[in-house]
């Protein structure tokens, strides 16, 4: 390795090219912000991992607002509701008429596919496929990054703030010393066991389904490939299940009173686990966390991308005043900000979980009682409408009337009833 790394600086070193570095990285391009991006893995893997699918009205204005919504309103669905579906039937929550709002489903990877494009077609710097990467310096005012680039050289990029984007294994959370941060974790005695399958859809929309046997999800990709969950041990072994045990088990949760999957080969498979996570603070010195890298949600409520977008939402329009009007404030209260929604989508996701996954441990009691918390939400308009709020997204924070997220959100925020 050169003793000598190549030295080079910009305005925001930003580590992780997923959703979180890739929007912030976008956005400040808009506002005349220099960054970097950089990643340990290779954009081939980063735009096909399968991850989740829904984006909420907000994410999507801010897509559509910053030149990011071609694709997503020609290929992905609006969406104005889902199905709660318990004792062999199906309840639906209506969107539109609850919140005026909705959502789109259009897949993670579509979204990293477009931010890459817009990134390199804007002559971005986005450096897949680096190694040895470590944060320095970050409680002064010039930290930096080193890296391997990936043919080998050394570089030591300085900037005046470092982005950690880098998800939940990432190197950023943990330049946060022990004695500066409280950890907050919460694991689920359940996992998700996803499958690809190519098939017609079952249903125009996402379908929730509450049985004896525990939790499933119908949800879809394209015309001809579905996405399903059900639940299962966080331990079980996907490749011991044939193809025929998968649609059984499915069909056994999912099936009746009419309704009846779509089923074709299986095309992958895995096991998700569910757990809850949250860094506080989400900051140390120069050094802001975003996404994965601060906070973990249980796929349930569809909320991991969505909050990631919108830490970058609020990162940014405090970037902004910074670099614009040399104003600290609202880095200083970025993590405040930022974690209320944080908060609120670690309940979300938390309540969606306790209220349609079965507890191997619960009695005949809470399993009733379960029931009634699903007509609860299914039956009352007060129950509907908060499922709905929560999963439609709230209204992204609007700090900075300058930033040029404000247009973006303010359509946003002007669609809530
Ligand atoms: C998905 O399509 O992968 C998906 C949709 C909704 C969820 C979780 C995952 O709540």
């Amino acid at each position: 390795m050169n003793s000598h790394p190549r030295r080079t600086s910009t305005q925001v070193a930003v580590v992780g090219a997923g959703p979180a570095g890739l929007m912030l990285s976008h956005l400040l391009s808009l506002s005349g912000i220099d960054s970097i991006v950089i990643d340990l893995r290779e954009r081939a893997d980063i735009e096909a991992t399968i991850r989740a699918g829904i984006l909420e009205q907000g994410t999507v204005d801010l897509m559509t607002g910053t030149g990011l919504g071609d694709r997503l309103l020609a290929e992905g669905q609006r969406h104005e509701g889902i199905a709660i579906r318990s004792r062999g039937e199906s309840r639906r929550v209506d969107f539109p008429a609850l919140t005026g709002r909705a959502v789109h489903l259009y897949p993670q990877h579509e979204v990293l596919k477009d931010l890459i494009a817009a990134r390199l077609a804007a002559g971005g710097d986005v450096l897949f496929g680096v190694s040895d990467v470590s944060v320095h310096d970050v409680t002064t005012d010039t930290p930096a990054v080193r890296f391997t680039e990936a043919d080998g050289t050394r570089v030591e990029l300085t900037c005046a703030v470092i982005a950690g984007c880098d998800g939940s294994q990432g190197v950023t959370r943990t330049a946060i010393p022990a004695h500066a941060r409280t950890d907050y974790f919460h694991a689920y005695p359940h996992g998700w066991f996803g499958i690809l399958t190519e098939a017609p859809p079952s249903s125009e929309e996402l379908v929730y389904a509450h049985s004896d046997r525990g939790f499933a999800l119908i949800s879809s990709r394209t015309p001809t490939v579905q996405r399903m969950y059900f639940q299962c041990d966080p331990a079980e072994d996907a490749a011991a299940w044939s193809d025929e045990r998968v649609w059984a088990e499915l069909r056994a949760r999912v099936n009746g009173n009419g309704f009846e999957l779509e089923e074709g080969p299986i095309l992958q498979r895995g096991v998700i686990p569910m757990r809850s996570y949250v860094l506080d603070p989400m900051r140390h010195g120069r050094l802001f966390l975003a996404g994965d890298a601060a906070h973990t949600v249980p796929p349930t409520g569809a909320k991991g991308l969505n909050l990631a977008v919108a830490d970058i939402a609020v990162l940014c329009q405090a970037l902004e005043r910074f670099f614009h009007q040399g104003s600290a404030d609202l880095l200083e209260s970025y993590g405040r900000t930022a974690s209320d929604r944080v908060w609120r989508a670690q309940h979300f996701s938390w309540w969606m979980t306790s209220m349609l996954h079965t507890d191997t441990d619960a009695d005949a009691f809470g399993r009733r009682r379960q029931l009634g918390e699903i007509d609860q939400v299914t039956e009352s308009v007060a129950g509907s409408t908060f499922l709905a709020e929560a999963y439609t997204g709230w209204p992204i924070a609007h700090t900075n009337p300058d930033s040029v997220v404000s247009e973006a959100i303010t359509v946003s925020a002007n669609r809530a009833p």
